[in-house]
């Protein structure tokens, strides 16, 4: 057996494109849940953006792998169903919030069962900071190679957040804001179809 084999491509014969999202944040204000969400309303007919949540995830140990929680198997099974991960990842300490990573290594596990194997990824982040989540998302980068999976060169999604950028009801505020995330989307989507049809 190949230790870290992919997964069969979930829809070949959908019409309906599926992308499921990863918040790396808990917060119940959370500028890249707010970013997502707004994102999402930018959707095209035919794609769908549902959440994969992370929240109710345990600390990974390898003391749990005998009895594997049924709901990091839920978290790993829901990456395999959809076409594409996006991920929206706060920065924290330079790097990517802890719960995020706590969420991968789960993704990895047992040994040899990589969820993310194959699978196209695309991340983004919000920050008030003038290097937006420039350096959290190089460390992801990092992460996602080693995990196989097909990550979205460009347009690289960093997100400088000013209050009042996305409205409470998630609509962007900013004209070259909300264009360029409907461009981000849709070359995401591109990817997705490309990988989509390369697997057919
Ligand atoms: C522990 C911690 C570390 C942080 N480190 C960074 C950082 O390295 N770079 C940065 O741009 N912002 C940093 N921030 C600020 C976050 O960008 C800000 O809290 C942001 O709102 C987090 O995203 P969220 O609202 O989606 O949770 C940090 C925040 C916290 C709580």
């Amino acid at each position: 057996m190949d230790a870290f084999r992919g997964h069969p491509h979930p829809s070949e014969e959908k019409s309906v494109t599926t992308i499921g999202y990863i918040i790396g944040s808990l917060s119940s204000t959370s500028i890249n849940r707010a970013l997502v969400e707004a994102i999402a309303k930018l959707a095209p007919e035919g794609v769908e953006l549902v959440e994969i949540p992370i929240a109710g995830l345990p600390f990974y140990s390898q003391d749990r792998e005998a009895d594997f929680p049924q709901v990091a198997k839920d978290f790993k099974q829901a990456i395999v169903d959809v076409d594409g991960v996006l991920i929206a990842t706060p920065e924290y300490s330079r790097s990517i919030p802890g719960v995020l990573k706590n969420a991968f290594d789960w993704s990895t596990r047992p040994y040899g069962d990589m969820s993310f194997s194959g699978k196209p990824v695309a991340i983004i982040g919000a920050s008030g900071g003038p290097i937006s989540t420039a350096a959290a998302q190089q460390h992801l980068r990092a992460i996602m190679g080693h995990f196989n999976a097909i990550v979205m060169g460009q347009p690289e999604g960093m997100i400088q957040y000013a209050p009042g950028l996305i409205t409470d009801e998630r609509d962007i505020a900013n004209d070259g804001t909300k264009e360029f995330l409907a461009g981000y989307l849709q070359a995401f989507v591109g990817l997705i179809e490309r990988v989509r049809k390369a697997n057919a």
